[in-house]
């Protein structure tokens, strides 16, 4: 079974072709870095307008690398939200169109459930398995029981942990995205104790038992402290040092918020090799990845985060959660609706 997927929610137009024994045909991401980068951010009206323009070129490529025709498609999957509501139905409806040309079983993903069965994908992790999905619109916690069966431990009260990057990154004066870039500029801090002891930043909600999360109150302090630094160009050596502090704040309030949900874990499923994965934009960081590796040896857990092309928006495990969704004879009317919201633990069986 070979199936189509589409992914058009933010600023990435991406068309992949997976099959059903997990082998990934061919995996395309169009970025559309440069339209938005003058503007600091994604600009949804400009990312729908370029979601039009590139999309059928890249489904026409995505085939030709997987060298498949339209008529060796099983299936189409495509991204029906959450999202850019304008990227979303372009994405989604010509999903639909090409599912109701050739009268093939259409698949609405959530944007979500991708980033979240990409561990099936890759490594073919077992259910039931603890989640932190991490990226520019969502931080939460939840188990993964099974294929549209979520359940939520915590999530994020404010912004996001890839927002909380991105917006620091603006202030520390670095392009967007600013998480890989804030990543990067981090290398060149050369002491990093005392960086953290020259920039001390907030903690938020670390200790607190339920794994919720908070991030604006970081985002701020580090608007503080750039603040206080000398008027003028910020001092590349400078901004190395907050970048440094922030990243270690970042992933030492993760690494807690993930201890609490994997207490609870441990104790609800009693699982034999229980399973800590991180997947979403934000799992490509490093640092975050590292830390939660060393935290899944000390507590026993099976640590997995996914290869990084598949961390960020990418078609592959859109088409993955349709091949998924198929297997188990899920499939959606060509009148579904894209949803802008569309929690995790809302998605259906
Ligand atoms: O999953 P994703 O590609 O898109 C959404 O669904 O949101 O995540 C994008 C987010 C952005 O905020 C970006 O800055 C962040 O992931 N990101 C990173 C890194 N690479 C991407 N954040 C920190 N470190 C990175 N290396
Ligand atoms: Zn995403």
């Amino acid at each position: 079974m070979n199936i189509l997927g589409i992914e058009t929610s933010c600023d990435e137009t991406a068309v992949a072709v997976v099959n059903s024994n997990g082998e990934i045909l061919s995996n395309l991401v169009l970025s559309q870095l440069k339209e938005h980068q003058a503007f600091g951010g994604v600009v949804p009206e400009i990312a729908a307008r370029a979601h039009i323009d590139h999309l059928h070129t890249l489904i026409e490529a995505a085939l030709k690398d997987a060298d498949l025709e339209l008529e060796d498609i099983d299936g189409i999957a495509a991204t029906s939200g959450p999202g850019l509501i304008g990227g979303v139905m372009i994405g989604m409806i010509a999903g639909k169109a090409l599912a109701a040309s050739r009268d093939l079983p259409f698949v609405a993903v959530n944007h979500l459930e991708g980033h979240a069965l990409t561990p099936r994908l890759t490594d073919d992790i077992a259910f039931p398995y603890l989640l932190l999905l991490v990226s520019g619109g969502h931080t939460q916690l939840l188990v993964a029981e099974g294929v549209g069966q979520y359940t939520l431990l915590g999530k994020t009260l404010d912004d996001a942990a890839g927002e909380c990057f991105d917006k620091s990154a603006k202030l520390m004066g670095l392009p967007y995205p600013g998480g890989p870039e804030l990543q990067k500029i981090a290398t060149e801090c050369a002491d990093g104790a005392a960086a953290i002891e020259r920039f001390p930043l907030p903690t938020p909600m670390k200790g607190r038992k339920e794994p919720d999360f908070s991030f604006s109150g970081l985002k701020t302090a580090v608007r503080t402290h750039v603040e206080a630094l000398p008027a003028g160009d910020l001092q590349r050596t400078d901004v190395a040092d907050l970048a440094y502090a922030f990243q270690e704040t970042v992933a030492d309030v993760i690494a807690d918020r993930c201890t609490k949900a994997m207490k609870y874990f441990s104790k609800k499923y009693q699982s034999k090799e229980p399973t800590l994965v991180v997947s979403g934009g934000v799992a490509a960081n490093k640092i975050i990845r590292a830390r939660l590796e060393k935290l899944c040896k000390d507590k026993g857990f099976q640590s997995y985060a996914p290869p990084i092309k598949l961390c960020g928006d990418n078609a592959a495990m859109i088409a993955w959660a349709g091949v998924e969704r198929l297997k188990k004879g899920l499939k959606d009317p060509l009148d579904f609706k894209a949803r802008p919201r569309w929690p995790l633990d809302e998605v259906k069986a």
